[in-house]
């Protein structure tokens, strides 16, 4: 059980303002995902929560007590990095117990615990070899499994798949959103700059820009109803098209916004669609994206299977009903947030 709170958290370093009046309640459980540009502040907010950077302003409270002064060690917080720090000389047995043995645990009580989260992360048939004879996958859950053993309430994430590749990263992907099951009451905070990632492993999404919070919500709650501008084209891909100009003065805002997935393309003239000429296609397969030249900027659409659009062609576009967003003169969101 673990709930963290952030209020009006700041961090400079120097005359550098990194973090701007942060605000943030994760609740006990809950899996949390920061996404964000990179340089946003992203890694800086993890290693603040578990104290390896000291704050310069505002309060950190983990289980309503205040925890700024308190030293990483003795904030029951587990940090699994993108590296993932094993000692080499020591097999996985020997990685996962140290921090055990440290804690003075007599060898049959180690021995079940090891072998207890050995099972759950599916380690049992590597536990005497050595980390450089691991994939990157199972290098990282020896890495979280030193984590649960030691009985961290919260675990911490930074990209923690990033160095693997596409096959691995959706296998471990699913790993983690198991093991987070088998946890009910760890609470979880994950930074990573995929948006599969983000969106099915989240139970709420932190999007960051600069330092500041910009929205907080659940995947869909960001997805259909993004609160600003930045939010919309950051959650998505393809990126939502933003369209200026007549089309979005018809529909009475500043800025219009239509995902690709929204967008019907007709060869034929459609009425209010938006004119162009395609510029290329691709085709992947289970869907194709069209990109469009018009008199509002290139705009992305996609459909469903092999497209019978083809370059050069004259198409016209028009949003879904019901599925555009519409943005005021700073961006904001006009409908009901
Ligand atoms: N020790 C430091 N001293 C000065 N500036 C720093 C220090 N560490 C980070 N920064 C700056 O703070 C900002 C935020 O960095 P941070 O690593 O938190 O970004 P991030 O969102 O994790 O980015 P990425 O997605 O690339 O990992 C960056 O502009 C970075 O240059
Ligand atoms: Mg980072």
């Amino acid at each position: 059980m673990a709930n963290i709170k952030l209020s009006n958290l700041n961090k400079s370093y120097g005359a550098v303002h990194i973090l701007k009046d942060v605000n943030l309640d994760i609740k006990s459980g809950e899996f949390i995902v920061f996404v964000g540009p990179s340089g946003c502040g992203k890694s800086t907010l993890l290693r603040s929560i578990c104290g390896l950077e000291a704050i310069s302003s505002g309060t950190l409270e983990i289980d309503g007590a205040v925890v700024n002064e308190v030293p990483p060690s003795k904030r029951g917080i587990a940090m699994v990095f993108q590296s993932y720090a094993l000692y080499p000389h020591m097999s996985v047995y020997e990685n996962i117990s140290f921090a055990l043995e440290n804690q003075g645990l007599d060898r049959a009580s180690i021995k079940q615990k090891v072998e207890k989260v050995a099972e759950m992360l599916q380690l049992t048939p590597y536990l005497t070899r050595l980390p450089k004879a691991l994939s990157g996958g199972q290098r990282q859950r020896v890495a979280i499994g030193r984590a649960i053993v030691r009985g961290a309430k919260v675990f911490l994430f930074d990209e923690p798949l990033s160095n693997l590749d596409a096959a691995l990263r959706v296998q471990t992907r699913m790993e983690i959103a198991k093991l987070k099951r088998a946890m009910p009451d760890t609470t979880m905070v994950y930074v990573t700059h995929d948006q599969v990632e983000a969106m099915t492993l989240a139970d709420r999404i932190v999007v960051l820009q600069a330092g500041r919070v910009e929205q907080v919500g659940t995947p869909m709650e960001l997805y259909e109803k993004p609160g600003n501008v930045f939010v919309a084209g950051f959650i998505g891909s393809p990126k939502m098209n933003f369209v200026t100009g007549d089309p979005a003065e018809r529909a009475g805002c500043k800025t219009l916004g239509i995902r690709p997935e929204h967008l019907e393309v007709s060869a034929s003239s459609l009425a209010d669609g938006i004119p162009g000429v395609v510029e290329y296609t691709e085709i992947l397969g289970s869907d194709s994206f069209v990109y469009v030249a018009t008199d509002y900027g290139m705009i992305t659409a996609r459909e469903n299977g092999r497209t019978a659009i083809s370059k050069g062609q004259k198409v016209w576009l028009k949003p879904v009903s019901g599925y555009v967003h519409r943005f005021d003169g700073n961006g904001k969101r006009l409908d009901t947030p």
